[in-house]
């Protein structure tokens, strides 16, 4: 395009313009500017960011990126061995709505198939490099990861700690998808998600996530008294429900919403017995039909360290866990370690993804089985569905010394087992 259009303006003569410039000059300045200088005009370096996979299937995907205001874009994929063997792409997919978030549906997939993209945003193309993702298999053994919490403190960025934890998830080889518990960042604040989703790069560039949202993607950047926000980046960022399910070689993961903005004390929603009553009627549903296997997670725990009775908004979700005989539930928003276990069922607090530390205090409950603090990590969980048994292993990357500081952290390069656990998948 741009030697065509040099072409055209290499047949133009003069006049001169009134500045002593050949029009041939200026023409030539003028398609320079549309190159080079409307993309910088279109959007800064922050307003684009890289790809992420969501609404994974054995067939189909979805493709998020933020780029331009209103931009639109191209999306060229090839299978991985396709791409290995021609260094080229076979497909292309184009944007059909101009936006802000775009949100684009890869369909005609193969299963458990391993595939690279690159995403060509219209205000800049050359704005992202090539990523990957696997499609799911129909069955067979599979692994899944945990994190949840991963906003920055008060004296530290994510850099700090969170950074650590995505970076060891992006060396995992055998990951499928990641299960995100929710707080993303600290507020729904734009800078506030450009940067989780700079830190969170590694990991988004080889594994799909399913996110699920926490309290924090409520809080109001400007003020704190404010009531909670409509979690607008959270929105535009996944355009997933905040509830919804989804099945992985007929084992079946139910993603619940906590945090009720009707019940908050200035911008921090928390739970309430409405809301967990308003999602039981469709959990009861999706807990029912008969799986493989049944995972749930919810951003507030059921059980959590400092009480020993359950967290009593979220009876009716614990009676019907209890009831269907789920294979395991997780949770975030306590930013520590915590298993126990309820009825032979594990219930895992995962509020380890980088967020100032809470400490371990009890009183606990009986279920309380172990927990640690001030470590940094996530959950990995394998599923073998064939042999009915999750084996759920605690990855700690490293450790701090404080709860909220600037430190380093101190690092476990591998990272260490801090707890394993199976457990059947069907009870
Ligand atoms: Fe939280």
């Amino acid at each position: 395009m741009m030697n065509n259009k040099s072409g055209d303006a290499a047949r133009l003569t003069p006049p001169y313009t009134a500045g002593g410039l050949p029009s041939r000059y200026l023409l030539a300045v003028i398609l320079f500017s549309m190159i080079h200088i409307v993309p910088a005009i279109a959007g800064t370096v922050d307003d684009y960011w890289a790809p992420w996979v969501t609404k994974l299937t054995t067939s189909s995907a979805t493709i998020n990126w933020r780029g331009e205001t209103d931009g639109l874009g191209v999306i060229d994929y090839a299978t991985a061995s396709y791409y290995d063997a021609h260094k080229r792409f076979n497909e292309t997919v184009s944007c059909r709505t101009a936006a802000t978030y775009q949100h684009v549906h890869l369909a005609g997939l193969n299963h458990n198939t391993s595939y690279v993209y690159r995403v060509r945003p219209s205000g800049n193309p050359a704005a992202f490099e090539n990523r990957s993702f696997r499609t799911m298999p129909i069955r067979g053994r599979f692994t899944f990861v945990v994190i949840s919490d991963p906003q920055e403190g008060h004296t530290y960025s994510e850099e700090r700690r969170f950074k650590y934890v995505a970076d060891a998830v992006a060396k995992e080889t055998d990951v499928l998808f990641i299960l995100h518990g929710g707080d993303n960042a600290g507020h729904d604040d734009k800078a506030l998600w450009a940067k989780y989703f700079h830190v969170a790069d590694g990991m988004l560039a080889k594994f799909p996530i399913f996110p699920c949202i926490g309290n924090h993607e409520y809080h109001d950047p400007s003020n704190s008294d404010n009531p909670p926000t409509p979690a607008n980046q959270y929105h535009w960022s996944y355009d997933v429900p905040l509830h919804y399910s989804f099945d992985c070689c007929k084992v079946r993961f139910v993603v619940l919403d906590s945090p009720d903005p009707n019940n908050h004390n200035g911008d921090d929603p928390h739970t309430s017995l409405a809301l967990a009553n308003s999602q039981a009627p469709w959990l009861r549903q999706q807990l029912a039909q008969r799986m493989a296997g049944t995972f749930t997670i919810n951003h507030h725990p059921i059980w959590d360290e400092g009480r020993t009775i359950i967290n009593p908004d979220l009876q009716p979700w614990e009676n019907l866990y209890l009831k269907y005989r789920i294979s395991a539930n997780f949770a975030g928003h306590t930013h520590d370690y915590q298993r126990y276990m309820d009825e032979r069922i594990p219930y895992f607090v995962c509020g380890i993804g980088g967020g100032r530390c809470a400490d371990l205090v009890g009183p606990f409950a009986r279920g309380y089985r172990c927990g640690n603090c001030r470590n940094l990590g996530y959950i990995r969980v394998t599923v073998d569905p064939v042999k009915n048994i999750g084996t759920a292993r605690e990855v700690i990357v490293g450790y701090v010394l404080e709860d909220d500081s600037d430190e380093i952290p101190h690092l476990y390069d591998p990272p260490i087992i801090g707890d394993a656990v199976t457990f059947p998948l069907r009870r």
